[in-house]
C-alpha cells in the first residue's frame, strides 16, 4: 500500500505468517529513470541468510506503456519474486496518468503490457513459464495484475478476457499467473461493502482458468462473508454468504455444493502490543522516515478494523506518539505506555479475580 508497507512493516507481517508480500505502487516512469527513486521505492534485505529478512516480495508497479513496465520489471526481477500491474488504484492524479484504475478501460494495452513483461523478463533468464517447474525454480518470476470491477460486471468480464489471452498464444498457458480482484469499482468508497456478487460470478467463470486472489474487507478470517476451499483441503469451491446471513446462502453456487461450518479459528487475533516490538527491530535495520514510522505504529496501535473495535492505546496516546520529533522520544513514548497499559491490564484482571 502507498505510505505503507516498506520493508519494515513487510518483515513484521512475514514474521506473523504472511505468505507473500506487496511493496507500494512504484512508479515505472520514475523508477526507471532514477537510480534514487529504485532506492528509496525498493528496500530489500541484504540479511539474506537470515529467514526471518527473507520475504517473498511481489514488486507492483504503476505503468501506462508496455516498455516501461518491461523495464522496471527487468530492473526489479533480480529482487522480488514477481511483478504485479496496479489497475486498481482510484486515485485521481493516477487515474490522470492513465495509471491505476484508469486502466480498466484500457484492457488491450493491459495484455500489451503483461505480454511484453513476460518477454521481458524470458530473455532476461528468468522462468516465467507457469509449468511446474518454473513456478518452483529460483528463477521462477510472476506476473500479476491487480483490478477492480465495473458497473457493468461484462466490461470486467470482457478485461479479463483480454488480459488472460488464448491458451498457449505466447507461448504460455495464459499470460498472467493469477489475477487479484478488488471487487468494487473505481467510484466504489472502500466503506461500502466489497461485491459479493460479482466476485462469485468471476471467480466462477474464471477461477478454473486463472488462480484469483481477493482484496477488500479481509479483517479477521471468521468474519469473511465467503469461505476459502484454503482453510478446507476437502472442498475446492468457494463458498458465498450474503452480508445479512451468516450462514452459507442462497447465492452458494447449487443446492449440491457441501455447506461450510463457520470455522472457528482460536488463535486470530488483532494486532498484539508485540508486533510492535518486531516492526521496531525490523525498523532499526531498514529505517523508515519519522513520520512514516510513526505513521506505521499509530495504525497498529489503533482500532482494529474488524469486528473487535478496541484500540491497544487509545487515541489521546497515539496523538502523543505523533508529535514526538525524534525517534528517541518514540521510544520513550511507547515504554510509558507499555507501562501504563501493563497497569491497566492488571487492574483488569484484579476486578476479574474479585468477582
Ligand atoms: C492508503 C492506501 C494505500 C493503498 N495503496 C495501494 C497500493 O499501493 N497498491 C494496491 O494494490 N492497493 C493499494 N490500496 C488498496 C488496498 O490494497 C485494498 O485493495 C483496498 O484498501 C481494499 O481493502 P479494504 O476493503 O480493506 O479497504 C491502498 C489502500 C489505501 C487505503
Amino acid at each position: 500500500m502507498v505510505r505503507y508497507s516498506k520493508l519494515a512493516f513487510r518483515q513484521t507481517v512475514h514474521h506473523y505468517g504472511t505468505d507473500l508480500c506487496w511493496t507500494p505502487m512504484i512508479l515505472a516512469k520514475e523508477f526507471n529513470r532514477s537510480s534514487v527513486a529504485r532506492e528509496s521505492d525498493l528496500s530489500i534485505s541484504t540479511r539474506e541468510e537470515e529467514e526471518s529478512a527473507r520475504v517473498p516480495t511481489v514488486a507492483q508497479f504503476g505503468a501506462s506503456a508496455a516498455l516501461e513496465l518491461a523495464r522496471a520489471s527487468s530492473l526489479a526481477a533480480p529482487y522480488v519474486s514477481g511483478v504485479d500491474l496496479n489497475c486498481g488504484c482510484p486515485q485521481s492524479w493516477a487515474c490522470a496518468e492513465s495509471l491505476g484504475a484508469a486502466l480498466m478501460e484500457r484492457r488491450e494495452l493491459v495484455r500489451d503490457m503483461v505480454v511484453e513483461t513476460r518477454s521481458r523478463l524470458a530473455r532476461d533468464g528468468w522462468d516465467v513459464g507457469l509449468a511446474d517447474a518454473d513456478v518452483e525454480s529460483a528463477r521462477g518470476r510472476s506476473v500479476t495484475v491487480k483490478i477492480r470491477v465495473h458497473k457493468d460486471l461484462r466490461r470486467t468480464m470482457d478485461f479479463i478476457d483480454t488480459v488472460l489471452g488464448d491458451d498457449g498464444a505466447c507461448g504460455w498457458r495464459r499470460n498472467i499467473d493469477w489475477l487479484t480482484i478488488h471487487p468494487r469499482t473505481r467510484k466504489t468508497p472502500s466503506s461500502t461493502p466489497i461485491d459479493l456478487e460479482a466476485l462469485e460470478i468471476l471467480t466462477e467463470k474464471y477461477g478454473k482458468r486463472v488462480p484469483i486472489l481477493v482484496s477488500g474487507d479481509v479483517f479477521t478470517l471468521r468474519a469473511l462473508p465467503y469461505t476459502s476451499h484454503l482453510l478446507d483441503e476437502d472442498n475446492h469451491t468457494p463458498t458465498f454468504t450474503t452480508s445479512t446471513d451468516s450462514t452459507p446462502a442462497a447465492t452458494a453456487p447449487s443446492s449440491s455444493t457441501p455447506q461450510h461450518p463457520k470455522l472457528h479459528l482460536p488463535n486470530l487475533a488483532d494486532v498484539p502490543l508485540e508486533a510492535v516490538d518486531v516492526f521496531l527491530a525490523n525498523l532499526a535495520r531498514a529505517p523508515l522516515v519519522l513520520k512514516s514510522g510513526v505513521h506505521h505504529l499509530t495504525e497498529m496501535l489503533g482500532p482494529g478494523y474488524g469486528p473487535d473495535k478496541r484500540a491497544l492505546i487509545g487515541k489521546r496516546d497515539r496523538m502523543r506518539l505523533t508529535k514526538c520529533g525524534n525517534w528517541i522520544d518514540v521510544l520513550d513514548c511507547l515504554e510509558e505506555l507499555r507501562a501504563k497499559a501493563a497497569v491497566a491490564t492488571a487492574a483488569e484482571k484484579l476486578v476479574n479475580n474479585t468477582r
